[in-house]
């Protein structure tokens, strides 16, 4: 899943992970992870992530290599956050070749830098089990309280608007280039994410089933 800072991907990729019954990665939710439990990844990974910065390639490639050489993998899984820059993205291509597999969708989820500022100063998001909530789209049934898990929601630290503008600087110059790379490889599909979850969701249904 690709797009910009909430845009809807870990919305839509959680979405997809259940209808398909496969994984749901997102090298987010592992960092955010990280941070909670104080691992040394979590300590180096914060330092960029608050800055709304990227991690280096470095402390990502392996971590998400890694994972999907898992079992419960082998039928497929949804990639949420990564590729972000064209470095990590041949390094997936090329960890995959090895096993003979490859990348079947980059779905691009597009929505506008305005409408994005307006939907982080409103998210809530689950430290918990990465259930993320709108206040006013998508609210959880008791306020402030994970529908899935029962712990209390926050406002993530890098959605202050300040930081959600880097982010989105960050990822007009450095994730953007991937579509291009995708469009090149003829596996791109671009779905309208400001329509509402279910419709985005139906969107993106209808590209994998076509
Ligand atoms: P990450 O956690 O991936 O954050 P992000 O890309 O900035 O994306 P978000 O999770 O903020 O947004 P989203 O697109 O998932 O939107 P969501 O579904 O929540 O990464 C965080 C940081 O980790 C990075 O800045 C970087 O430092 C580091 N990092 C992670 N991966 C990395 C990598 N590969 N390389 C290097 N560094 C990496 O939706 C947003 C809000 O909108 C929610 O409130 C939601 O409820 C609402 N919403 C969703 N869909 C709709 C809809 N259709 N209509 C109305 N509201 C909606
Ligand atoms: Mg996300
Ligand atoms: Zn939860």
């Amino acid at each position: 899943m690709l797009g910009a800072p909430g845009a809807g991907k870990g919305t839509q990729a959680k979405k997809l992970a259940d209808k398909y019954n496969i994984p749901h990665i997102s090298t987010g939710d592992i960092f955010r992870a990280n941070i909670k439990n104080g691992t040394e990844l979590g300590k180096k990974a914060q330092v960029y992530m608050d800055q709304g910065l990227l991690v280096p390639d470095e402390l990502v490639v392996d971590l998400v290599v890694d994972r999907f050489k898992d079992a419960d993998c082998k039928d497929g899984y949804v990639l949420d956050g990564f590729p972000r820059t064209i470095p990590q993205a041949e390094a997936l291509d090329e960890a995959l070749s090895k096993s003979g597999e490859r990348i079947e969708y980059a779905i691009d989820v597009n929505v506008a830098d305005e409408v994005i500022i307006d939907r982080m100063s409103g998210r809530r998001a689950c430290l918990n089990c990465g259930a993320t909530y709108h206040v006013v789209n998508i609210p959880p049934k008791k306020e402030g309280i994970c529908d899935t898990c029962g712990k209390s929601l926050v406002l993530r630290e890098d959605d202050k608007p300040e930081t959600v503008k880097k982010r989105l600087a960050v990822y007009h110059e450095q994730t953007q280039p991937l579509i291009d790379y995708y469009i090149n490889k003829g596996i791109l599909k671009s779905v309208d994410g400001t329509k509402t979850m279910d419709e985005t969701f139906h969107e993106i249904v209808q590209v994998i089933e076509m």
